[in-house]
């Protein structure tokens, strides 16, 4: 039996949305740099522990998201999430408060870890509340 190898398939990467750069794999999520950019850049507003009740909410009305909820979190999907984050609140008919973050256009990395963070933040609590 002649040896074939399946290396370049099984190392393929599954890219659902490969026209789109902001898009990676998320196994190319970079989640130090991912949990540390939330850390310094939006747990201000949303919450160390992503409540949405940052130091900074106080007086922003609508609220910073809570991250924690589950029912919020099954209605918006990855990209959804990249294009506010990226293009910020207003781009997206949402609240100015929520600043674009255009840098991390150029940083998919991070933006993918930036979001598998985001997402851990509703794993860890039992918040069924309605968005
Ligand atoms: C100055 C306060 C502030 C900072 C800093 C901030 N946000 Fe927000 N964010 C908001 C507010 C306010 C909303 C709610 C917008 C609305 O509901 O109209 C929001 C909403 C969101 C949403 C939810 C959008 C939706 O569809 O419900 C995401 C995701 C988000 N922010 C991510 C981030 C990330 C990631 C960072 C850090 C890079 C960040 N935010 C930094 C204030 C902030």
């Amino acid at each position: 039996m002649p040896a074939t190898s399946n290396a370049k398939l099984t190392d393929a990467p599954v890219n659902r949305s490969a026209s789109r750069e902001e898009a990676p794999d998320s196994s190319d999520a970079d989640l130090d740099a991912g949990r540390n950019w939330y850390l310094r850049n939006c747990s201000a507003c949303h919450g160390k522990t992503g409540q949405g009740d940052g130091h900074s909410s106080g007086a922003i009305q609508p609220k910073p998201r809570d991250f924690t909820q589950k029912v919020w979190q099954s209605s918006i999907d990855d990209d959804a999430m990249r294009r506010i984050i990226v293009r910020g609140g207003t781009a997206v008919g949402k609240s100015p408060y929520m600043p674009a973050s255009s840098a991390l256009a150029k940083k998919p990395k991070v933006l993918a870890g930036l979001i598998v963070h985001i997402r851990s933040l509703a794993e860890q609590t039992d918040n069924d509340e309605d968005p």
